[in-house]
């Protein structure tokens, strides 16, 4: 017990103790996504491997620079844009290794498929555009301005990481894996698989510990984010939590304990009067 809680710590400071040097050797651990079920919709192009860029790459230039910076913002998002942030959260405690995970909605090859229509604002939304959704409704924070260099900078990282994948390209890796449940929701049994196998790290009240960061309440998620759907939350759980244990859940025990972390209190977002305003609003959205 104590082993593995001092395993658990190691593994989420470590980032932060080694600082961009975590990146290279993130990179090649998650190299091994699952690809039976590969996601996103398929068009007649030959695969695109996940292959994100080394660090070596990164050119000695103000753009490297940039770059440099934007790996910051998203691996120390509290320290690097601690004036835009409203809660405890970091990008990468979801866009898990600095967006090198192709299990946790990774940043690779995402350049190549922004400006995109998404049906939440029904707009075309550029790549800056939605890095602003993240920092209002998941950072419970306030969006860079447009001439912002921090903006810029996370555009920079990731285009970086695009480097290589051609626009408009299939990107299998792409979001969550998603997952069914097939059987109707258990509260009993969340708030038992939270129990058992969540508030070691993210503590008995959802407020988050040394380990892990909060799951609900005020320094958490809004209910304006991705992970406050509970699809999207029970795929991001099921590939990657317990840290360091993914897939190791049933579908049934993703879905019940991502209900109950969904169901506990967490900060509103006022903007979602503007949601979805020409229709699509999915079935589990909060709202
Ligand atoms: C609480 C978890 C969480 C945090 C923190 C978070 N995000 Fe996200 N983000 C998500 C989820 C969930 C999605 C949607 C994934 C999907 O579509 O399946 C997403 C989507 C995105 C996308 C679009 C991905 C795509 O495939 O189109 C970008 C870009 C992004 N986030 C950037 C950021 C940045 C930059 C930060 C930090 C400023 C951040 N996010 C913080 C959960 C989070
Ligand atoms: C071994 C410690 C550990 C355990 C056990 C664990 N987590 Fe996590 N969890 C983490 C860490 C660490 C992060 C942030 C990842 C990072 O920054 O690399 C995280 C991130 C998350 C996030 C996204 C960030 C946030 O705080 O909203 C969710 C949601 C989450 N965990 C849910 C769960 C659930 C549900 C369980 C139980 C099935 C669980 N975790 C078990 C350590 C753990």
């Amino acid at each position: 017990m104590v082993l593995a809680q001092g395993m658990a710590m190691m593994m989420w400071l470590l980032p932060v103790i080694l600082g961009v040097a975590t990146l290279l050797s993130c990179s090649g651990e998650s190299a091994q996504v699952k690809t039976e079920e590969s996601r996103g919709a398929e068009s007649g192009m030959a695969p695109i491997e996940f292959a994100p860029p080394s660090w070596e790459t990164i050119p000695g230039s103000q753009l490297g620079e940039q770059i440099r910076l934007g790996y910051q913002i998203v691996a120390n998002t509290q320290e690097y844009a601690s004036s835009y942030v409203g809660n405890r959260l970091n990008c990468t405690n979801c866009h898990l290794d600095a967006g090198l995970n192709p299990n946790a909605a990774s940043f690779v090859g995402l350049a190549a498929v922004y400006p995109e229509y998404r049906t939440r604002n029904a707009r075309v939304n550029t790549l800056a555009d939605r890095i602003n959704e993240c920092m209002e409704r998941s950072l419970n924070g306030r969006a860079f301005p447009p001439d912002s260099s921090k903006l810029q900078a996370v555009v920079a990282y990731i285009t970086w990481l695009s480097r290589g994948v051609p626009s408009g390209a299939t990107i299998s890796w792409r979001g969550l894996q998603r997952i069914d449940s097939r059987r109707p929701l258990n509260a009993e049994n969340g708030k038992n698989v939270f129990a058992g196998k969540c508030a070691f790290c993210h503590g008995t009240d959802g407020q988050g510990t040394m380990a892990a960061p909060p799951v609900w309440g005020p320094q958490s998620y809004t209910i304006g984010a991705g992970m406050a759907r509970v699809t999207v939350a029970a795929a991001f759980i099921k590939s990657n939590m317990p840290r360091s244990w993914g897939w190791s859940l049933s579908d049934d025990d993703a879905y019940d304990v991502a209900a109950y972390i969904n169901a506990q209190p967490r900060p509103d977002y006022p903007g979602k009067v503007r949601d979805w305003p020409k229709g699509g609003k999915p079935a589990d959205s909060p709202y």
